[in-house]
């Protein structure tokens, strides 16, 4: 048998399991044994995209080269954007985003439309038949039947996962990407993260340190950041958190197990001068268990002061995934200091959803060989 027969004989063998696990069985797999049934076989890249654990660091810089690619050709406003329209022309994109959300419905649907994709959305699970009692899984079916891509981000913590399982075993595999998605994982958010360091330091990741600040336990960014940081060399992480919302263990093994040194520390100020970037986050107390319980704010030690840019390292940045409230002094958001990037953040997860989904697509060979 030639290597090419062996290599699609491992690809059969691979699409029937996937058409035959169980949900039960599927559900209780560790994330590292899924990644075989959601990455493209013969890519490696990501097709179904549910986890950062999925990427590998080859993935992640031709995620960043495509990024940089289209936003160029999209400069040329006749030839450019009309081509890249063309790439998907004739497919469509659903956005199942029914948990609110700004900046990645727009990103996406923006990507989307990018790309040439028509566009439909559900954002009120009031209007799905799932308020009549359909199944998430005869939903996710029904579904696939209308388009070609479909973005989820549902209160349920294992949907989109169950969507990937339903779609492997049907006859329309389209991909489903998560959006964001119950407690653990935006593994889209730590794309436009990477990306973010990528731009910031002309695609130099290696040996940097970050800071990550505000509720880590239940920033579910923080998590699938933390996670991609196995594809670079040298890295460090600083955790700054109350005790209470610091990072969950199962995050910790992961970097043990990766030998990649973190710290915890419980004063921002303290630690600001060591960091080549610092990754704020907002309290999530949407997953308090009553409102009454929740606090919005964890005090002053985990608030990002005017003063503290003067700390900052002549070229670090300060990242936020947003939405954001207190944790950052609202003037700063007004500043022109170069460091300051969570506006460009949030246009970068445009760019980089651009080259996800042409990369899923496998247009990514088009968008690199394009001459402007
Ligand atoms: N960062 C992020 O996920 O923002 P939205 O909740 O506004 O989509």
């Amino acid at each position: 048998m030639t290597v090419k027969n062996l290599i699609e004989n491992n690809r059969g063998i691979i699409k029937e399991r996937a058409r035959q696990i169980s949900w039960l069985e599927f559900a209780a797999m560790e994330e590292k044994e899924k990644i075989i049934f959601l990455n493209n076989s013969k890519t490696g890249n990501p097709f179904h995209v549910l986890f950062a654990q999925q990427f590998s660091r080859n993935s992640l810089n031709l995620l960043c080269q495509v990024a940089d690619k289209a936003r160029a050709i999209h400069k040329y406003r006749d030839e450019g954007r009309r081509f890249l329209k063309n790439l998907l022309f004739g497919t469509y994109a659903l956005n199942f985003i029914i948990q609110p959300s700004t900046r990645t419905f727009l990103s996406f649907q923006t990507a989307q439309e990018i790309l040439g994709m028509s566009i439909r959305d559900i954002r009120d699970p009031n209007t799905s038949s799932e308020a009549k009692g359909e199944t998430l899984e005869d939903s996710v079916r029904t579904f696939s039947s209308y388009v070609d891509l479909m973005i989820m981000r549902h209160p349920d913590e294992r949907a989109v996962e169950k969507g990937a399982w339903v779609l492997n075993k049907s006859d329309r595999r389209i991909p489903i990407i998560n959006a964001g998605s119950g407690k653990d994982q935006h593994p889209t958010q730590a794309l436009t993260d990477i990306y973010t360091l990528h731009k910031s330091f002309d695609g130099k990741i290696d040996s940097r340190t970050i800071v990550m600040c505000g509720d880590l336990q239940r920033g579910r960014t923080v998590r699938s950041l933390s996670y991609l940081m196995r594809n670079y060399q040298n890295m460090k992480l600083i955790f700054v958190s109350p005790f209470r919302l610091r990072m969950e263990n199962d995050i910790k093994n992961f970097l043990d197990r990766h030998h990649i040194p973190y710290q915890e520390e419980d004063n921002l100020e303290k630690v600001i001068s060591l960091a080549d970037a610092i990754y704020m986050t907002r309290i999530q107390d949407e997953w308090d268990k009553g409102k009454e319980q929740g606090v919005q704010s964890v005090g002053p030690k985990y608030k990002f002061k005017k003063e503290y840019l003067n700390l900052m390292k002549e070229d670090a940045v300060l990242m936020h995934p947003l939405p954001k409230r207190h944790e950052i002094d609202e003037e700063i958001g007004y500043s022109n200091d170069k460091r300051v990037v969570f506006w460009r953040q949030e246009r970068n997860g445009m760019w980089i959803r651009v080259a996800l989904i042409a990369v899923i697509f496998q247009k990514e060979q088009k968008i690199l060989k394009y001459t402007t």
